[in-house]
This record gives C-alpha cells, structure tokens and sequence, in this order.
C-alpha cells in the first residue's frame, strides 16, 4: 500500500512501497506505525527548519538595524577584547582612518591611534581590566585627513552574560570641527569688538567735532585774564625799573618820594601777588581744559581713578551749553562733592552726551532748560539729566539705545551718542535709562557705583 503524505515528500513516497513489499508478512498496523512515526518526526523538522529561518531572518533584521545605526552614528566606535585587539569599528571610524573594518579587525586597538594618543588609549584598558574609572579624554586619531584626527574619547567596560569583562567600547566625537568652529566664532567675535570699539571712536571725535566751540569758549576765559594780567605787570615793571633806575641818579629824597607817588609805586607792590596769582589761576584752568580735552580725545584703556562728579559735570554741560547758539537754562541740583572711583574721561562723554541731546532738543529755544542733580545711593552715584524737550515719542523708546538711530539731520546726529553711553555705564557695572516727564520732556537716568574697583 502507499501512504501519502503531506507536502512534497516524492523521496518517501518511493521508500513506503519498496519497505512494505520487503518485509513481508508484517503486520501491516505495524507498518502504519512506522509511517506516522516518520511522518511526525518529519513534521517536526519541518516546523523547526520554518522556526529556524524565521529566526534566522530577525537576526539578519537585528543585524541589518545595528548596522544601520552603527552607519550613520557620526561619533566614531570600536569595540575590542580585553587584550585590546578589534573587534568592531563603525564606517565613521572607517572614513577618518581610511582603513575598512575588515583590515582592522584583529589589530591592536592602539595602532587606530597617532603615537602620542596611544598611551592614553592602552591606559583606557588598564584601568577597566582593574576596575578604575576611565574619563573623558581628548585623542588624536591617525586620520588621513588631520583636521578631523581629534576626537573627545570616553570608554566603557563591555561584559558577557555572566558579568565577566570581555573588552571595551570606545566612542569619540570628533572636535576638530567643533574647535574650528569656535575659533573662528573667536575670530568674528574679536571683530565684533574692535569694530565696537572703532564705533566708539568715531562718536567721540563727532562729539569732540561739536564740542570744540564750547571748549574754545572756555579757554578764552582764563586766556583773556591771563592777557589782561601780563599787560598790568609789564606796566608795573616799567614802573619800577623807571623807579630802580633813579634811585642810582642821585636824586633828593623829597624828589623820590614824589616819583614813587607818580608812578604808583605802593600800589604797584601790592597788585603784583595777586596779579601773579590770578595769573597763576588762568594758566592752571588753561593746562586743566587742555589735560580734559586729551583724556576726553585719547583712545587709550582708563584706568580707575579717584574724582568729584560734581566738577566733572560743571565742565561737561560747559562746554556744550557754550556752543550753542541759544543758550538753554541750566540747573545744577548737586551736593558740593560726590566722590566716586571710576573712569572718568567715560563719565564725560557720558554726560557730555546726555547734555548734547538735551540742548540739541532745546535748540533754539528761548526758554529751554536742563536740570541736572546728582546725588549718592547706598553703593550707586545717580545722576539725572531733564529737560524740558519733546520727551522721546513711544515709537522711539525701543530703539534710541540701538546704533545709528537717530532722528536728526545728517551732520547734526551720528545716532551713536546713547549706544556708546548705555554700553559704557554697563561696562563700569550700571545703567543708562529714559523716562518722560509728567510735566514734558525728558528724563536721563544714569546710576553707576560708586567704586567700580568693586566690580567684576
Ligand atoms: N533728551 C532727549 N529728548 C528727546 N529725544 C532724545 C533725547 N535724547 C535722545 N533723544 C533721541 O534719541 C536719538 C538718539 O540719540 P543719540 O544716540 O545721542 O544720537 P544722536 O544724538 O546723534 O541722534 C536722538 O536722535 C533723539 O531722537
Ligand atoms: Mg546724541
């Protein structure tokens, strides 16, 4: 009899019949058996071989995955054993070292390395082979191209399923690109400053540029007395040498007596201290404006020093209110001294700048006025700039602190005064802000400490 069973089984179909034509005389419930029997253990191996490719198939899939992920990781991997030969590298290790996986596989893991990065890499194994701790290190690579050879290293212990240590896993992100990166950011930041600092130059020499009527204004001042001074003591040496001079001539004493009231000699004698002091004086504010106009006109870093607000801005609205053609009101609501530490050729062209916009708002104005008090709080000196202008339009209060804002005609604005006061008050550690006055007009407000030797 032929039995028929499942699926293609055209070998055994030929076996049965030659079987049970052999042994003869057999039972044939036997035979039947035997034929299940094999039919089971058959089916049996089929299922496991559809098990085992299925299996088969999720590893490739799992491998396939790994591989995946292992390809497009841009840190660098390998994996080694604990005599530190290669087990596994990933294409991004493959790409910087230009060596395939399989060349490297077997190799020691050092020889991945440039020679000064080797010791650190064979330290790595150490120290997990006797349990240490192994920290973040930054590697050289022998890379085909060396702005990609540096790489920021970290090893971990890899272990098999009884915990036992069987070697490491090395990753690294390469930072070759990332320093470039920060280098140039560097580079640009750098030019950012000095491009700032040009700014601050250029609205200097136009605020100098303004100034320098109000300046000649103050100078003439102690230059004229310092003239008028010179005449009247060269006219009192005259005297005294026509006087000096007959003394030697042998003349009577009542004759001298009344030579020595013609020319006014006593009164001669006693001008002369005073006349040479006021002279004194003058030359003395001459040499004190010019030293200002150097400190206000020199680009060199300041250093701290120590100074009295109050005069400081005496001579800062001078010389702006001087220049101009209609001269604004000014009140001073200031205390005899406030003393701070500070740099001072900062403080003003601060405050020159703060008055220059406030007369520029008033300009020609008849009854323009600019209040500016001053006084101490706690560590801070807060200065107050008003006037009695337009005020700053709200559409404008964003923005007057940015460069080149300006509403003023070209020539007149450079846009830059604000910004380059706002960034000095923040550099001695303060603050520049504006408010509007209830009563019109504006509101500068300056606070800086008083000591900026306490500041970082
Ligand atoms: N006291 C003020 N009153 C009204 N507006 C002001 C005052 N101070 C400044 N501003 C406004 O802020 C702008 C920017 O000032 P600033 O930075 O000093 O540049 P500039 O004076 O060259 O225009 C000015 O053009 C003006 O519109
Ligand atoms: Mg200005």
């Amino acid at each position: 009899m032929v039995t028929r069973l499942p699926g293609s089984h055209a070998a055994l179909d030929l076996v049965v019949p030659k079987l049970s034509g052999a042994i003869e005389g057999t039972g044939d419930n036997v035979w039947i058996e035997v034929i299940q029997k094999m039919d089971e253990v058959y089916t049996d191996l089929v299922d496991s071989q559809t098990a085992l490719e299925e299996q088969n198939a999720r590893l490739e899939e799992a491998q396939d995955f790994i591989g995946s992920v292992l390809g497009a990781m841009t840190d660098v991997l390998v994996a080694c054993d604990t005599e530190g030969r290669i087990q596994q590298v990933n294409p991004a290790l493959e790409a910087i070292v230009g060596k395939k996986e399989r060349t490297l596989i077997g190799q020691p893991i050092a020889e991945l390395f440039q020679e000064k990065s080797q010791g650190v890499v064979t330290g790595f194994l150490q120290a997990l082979r006797t349990g240490g701790k192994v920290s973040q290190r930054d590697v050289s690579l022998a890379a085909t191209d060396s702005q990609n050879a540096l790489i920021s290293t970290i090893c971990t212990a890899r272990h098999d399923h009884r915990g036992r240590l069987v070697g490491m896993v090395l990753v690294g992100r390469p930072v070759g690109e990332l320093k470039r990166a920060y280098r140039d950011l560097d580079a640009a930041q750098e030019k950012l400053t000095r491009t700032q600092q040009q700014l601050f130059v250029s609205e200097k020499m136009a605020a100098l540029g303004r100034l320098v009527a109000g300046v000649a204004h103050e100078l003439n001042n102690p230059i004229s007395f310092v003239f008028g001074n010179m005449y009247a003591l060269k006219r009192y040496g005259a005297a005294i040498t026509r006087y000096l001079t007959a003394c030697d001539e042998e003349k009577t004493r009542d004759e001298m007596k009344t030579l020595r009231k013609d020319l006014k000699i006593d009164q001669v004698l006693r001008d002369i201290g005073p006349l040479v002091d006021g002279t004194l004086e003058g030359a003395e504010r001459v040499r004190d404006i010019v030293q200002e106009l150097r400190r206000f006109s020199s680009n060199q870093q300041e250093q701290p020093e120590d100074f009295n607000v109050v005069r400081l801005i005496r001579t800062a609205a001078d010389w702006v209110i001087k220049a101009q053609r209609v001269k604004p009101e000014l009140r001073l609501e200031l205390p005899d001294r406030l003393d701070m530490t500070g740099r001072k050729g900062q403080m003003h062209q601060i405050v020159v700048n703060l008055v220059q916009n406030a007369a520029d708002v008033l300009d020609g104005r008849p009854d323009g006025e600019i209040v500016i008090s001053g006084e101490r709080q706690g560590d801070d000196i807060v200065l107050r700039v008003a006037d009695n202008g337009t005020g700053i339009a709200d559409a404008h209060r964003d923005k007057i602190f940015e460069p080149f804002f300006t509403t003023k005609p070209i020539g007149s604005g450079t846009g830059l005064g604000l910004y380059v006061s706002y960034n000095m008050a923040a550099k001695q550690g303060g603050h520049l802000s504006v408010e509007n006055r209830p009563e019109g007009g504006a509101e500068f407000i300056l606070r800086v400490p008083a000591d900026v030797r306490n500041e970082g």
